[in-house]
């Protein structure tokens, strides 16, 4: 596998996605960031334009990185891209059955073959929803989000219902 893409909805990159997308562009010679939505999920707290802007200041220097926003289906993400596979982070057992699902899914649609990359254990607690229930109620969001838009996330979310 050369180029791949790491789907997710980034709202907002933390740092266990950071984590991710550094070990995945050192390892492949591309990485595309598609940032996708989810179905599952209500309606963001950050407009996607502005989630690509995050993503691009915290991935600033690693060249064999793009970002680039996707509507539909993931495997028609993947097809647009010509990529040979999509990475997804795994956290913990309870992340396993739905991406496990979905990898499979994906595969039945589009033939789309799925890596898992295990979590950092110092970032596998962090999610996105957690980042934005603790920058909503003021908290410190050192080390839960790329510290160069750590301030950036924290002022968007505070006092954000
Ligand atoms: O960061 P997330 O919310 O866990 O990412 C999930 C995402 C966006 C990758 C997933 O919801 C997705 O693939 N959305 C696109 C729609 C799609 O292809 N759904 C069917 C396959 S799961």
């Amino acid at each position: 596998m050369r180029t791949v893409l790491y789907p997710g909805s980034f709202d907002p990159v933390t740092a266990g996605h950071l984590d991710i997308i550094r070990r995945a562009a050192a390892r492949f010679e591309q990485v595309i960031v598609a940032v996708m939505h989810n179905p599952q999920k209500a309606t963001g707290a950050f407009p996607v334009e502005e989630r690509i802007e995050l993503l691009k200041a915290a991935t600033c220097g690693l060249d064999n990185v793009q970002i680039r926003a996707f509507d539909g289906l993931l495997v028609d993400a993947a097809r647009a891209c010509q990529v040979d596979g999509v990475i997804r982070g795994l956290r913990s057992t309870a992340d396993t059955e739905i991406e496990l699902q979905m990898a499979r899914l994906n595969r039945q649609l589009g033939d789309v073959e799925t890596v898992f990359m295990a979590a950092t254990p110092a970032v596998m607690h962090i999610s996105a929803n957690m980042v934005r229930e603790v920058g909503r109620l003021g908290g410190n969001l050192r080390g839960l989000v790329p510290e160069e838009i750590r301030p950036r996330v924290a002022e968007a979310l505070r006092g954000k219902r």
